[in-house]
C-alpha cells in the first residue's frame, strides 16, 4: 500500500479502471444454511456469513454429534446432526454447504440435491468430472441451484477485471500468468497429502490459478503439464501451459513445497493488469501501461471475510429462480474439471477408488 501511493498521484487514482459492481453482500435475500462438515474452512465461511450477510445458518452437520454440537455452540447455530443425512433432511435448510475433503464432495452433495436442497461445493466441485456431470445432471434434473464455492470469482478486484476485459482496454490479451503455492507440514495424516481423500496441490490450491487463467481466456485448446508427487503419491507440484484458439498463454504453477507470490497478471497488446498475492482473495489490482508505468490501481473495500461474496450470489439466484450463477456457470465448472483431469493424467496421479 505504501509502495502504491508513491507510484500513484491522487489524481489519475480511479480514472481508469472501472468501480466494481458487485452488490452489497447484506443486500442479498436471506436463506437458510445448513453446513455439512466444520472443518476449517466452514468456520471461515459462517463467520463471513455472520460478520458481512444477512444469510441465517440453521444448521450443522458433523459425523460425530460432538463436533457438531461444539461448532453450533461456537457460532449460535439452532441445529446440531451427528450425520450429514440428519442435516439434509431439515426442511427448514434452503441451502447446503459441503465444506468436506474433496473425496466426499460427490457423496455428499448429492445426499443434498436427492433431498431437494440447493447446494454450494467447495472446490475443488468434484474428485473428477465424470462425478461433476453427475451432479449437475442431478441438480438440473431435481430443479435445484448447485455452485463451486470458487471464491474468488464474486470478489469485487475480480469484478474490476471481468470489466477491463469486456471493455478491450488491454488490446489483445497474449499472456496470462497465477501462482498458487504454500509450504505445507508434510503430514502424512493431513487432507492434503492424502491419496484417499483427493489430496495434492492440484484440487486444493491449482485450482485457483486454473480457474483464474479459463474466466480470463475461456476454454483452453490445449493444457501441457509436467509435475512433482509428494511422498505420499500425490501431485506436490505442477507447472501448466495451457493455450487458446487465438494463441493466448497462460502460464500457472502450484505446489505444496514452498510459499510462492501468489499474484497473478494479465498482459495485452495495450497494457497489463496485475493482482498483488494473493490474487484469489481480496487483493489490490494496477493497471500497468506500455511504458510500466502504474496508470490506475483498484484497492478492495474489505481485505477479509472474502467468503460471503460468493453465498450473496448463491442467495441472489436463488431469490431471482435461477439455478446457476453467471458468473460461475456449471459448464465451466465442468470444464476446469476436465483440465484437472489432464494435468493429473499428464502427472500420473490417480486417486484410489477413481
Ligand atoms: N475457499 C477456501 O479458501 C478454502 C480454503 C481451505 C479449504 N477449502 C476447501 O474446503 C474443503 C475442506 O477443507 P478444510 O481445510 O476445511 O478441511 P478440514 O479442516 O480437514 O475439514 C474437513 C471436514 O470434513 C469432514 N470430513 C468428512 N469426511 C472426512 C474424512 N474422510 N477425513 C477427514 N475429514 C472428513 C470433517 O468433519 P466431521 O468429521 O466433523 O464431519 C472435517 O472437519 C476442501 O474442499 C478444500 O479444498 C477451501
Amino acid at each position: 500500500m505504501t509502495q502504491d501511493r508513491r507510484v500513484i498521484t491522487d489524481e489519475a487514482a480511479g480514472t481508469v479502471l472501472p468501480a466494481p459492481r458487485t452488490p452489497s453482500p447484506r443486500a442479498a435475500p436471506a436463506l437458510n444454511w445448513g453446513v455439512v462438515a466444520p472443518g476449517w474452512i466452514a468456520a471461515q465461511f459462517v463467520e463471513a456469513l455472520q460478520k458481512h450477510t444477512g444469510q441465517k445458518v440453521v444448521a450443522v452437520g458433523s459425523r460425530d454429534a460432538g463436533r457438531a454440537r461444539a461448532f453450533a455452540d461456537r457460532f449460535a447455530v439452532p441445529r446440531a446432526y451427528g450425520s450429514y443425512a440428519e442435516l439434509v433432511a431439515d426442511d427448514d435448510v434452503d441451502i447446503v454447504y459441503v465444506a468436506s475433503p474433496h473425496s466426499g464432495h460427490f457423496e455428499q452433495a448429492m445426499q443434498a440435491i436427492e433431498a431437494g436442497r440447493h447446494v454450494l461445493v467447495e472446490k475443488a466441485f468434484t474428485r473428477n468430472a465424470r462425478e461433476a456431470e453427475q451432479l449437475i445432471e442431478a441438480a438440473r434434473k431435481r430443479g435445484v441451484f448447485l455452485m463451486e464455492a470458487m471464491w474468488t470469482r464474486f470478489l469485487p478486484h475480480i469484478d474490476v477485471v471481468r470489466q477491463v476485459l469486456e471493455s478491450g482496454l488491454l488490446g489483445e490479451v497474449h499472456t496470462v500468468t497465477a501462482d498458487h503455492g504454500q509450504q505445507m507440514d508434510p503430514d502424512p495424516a493431513g487432507r492434503l497429502f492424502a491419496p484417499e481423500l483427493a489430496g495434492g496441490a492440484l484440487l486444493d490450491l491449482g485450482i485457483y490459478p486454473v480457474s483464474f487463467a479459463s474466466m480470463v481466456l475461456g476454454p483452453f485448446s490445449s493444457v501441457t503439464a509436467v509435475g512433482t508427487k509428494a511422498f505420499t503419491g500425490v501431485d506436490g507440484q505442477a507447472s501448466i501451459v495451457v493455450t487458446t484458439g487465438s494463441g493466448a498463454h497462460g502460464v500457472l504453477n502450484t505446489t505444496l513445497f514452498a510459499r510462492t507470490p501468489t499474484t497473478a497478471s494479465i498482459s495485452g497488446t495495450h497494457a497489463r493488469l496485475e493482482i498483488e498475492g494473493p490474487f484469489y482473495g481480496p487483493a489490490t489490482v494496477r493497471l500497468i501501461g506500455r511504458d510500466n508505468e502504474v496508470t490506475d490501481l483498484f484497492v478492495p473495500p474489505q481485505r477479509t471475510g472474502g467468503l460471503c461474496y460468493q453465498a450473496a450470489e448463491a442467495a441472489r439466484c436463488i431469490g431471482a429462480g435461477r439455478l446457476e450463477s453467471e458468473l460461475m456457470p456449471l459448464a465451466e465448472t465442468l470444464r476446469i474439471m476436465q483440465v484437472l483431469d489432464g494435468v493429473r493424467r499428464d502427472l500420473g496421479v490417480a486417486f484410489p477408488g477413481e
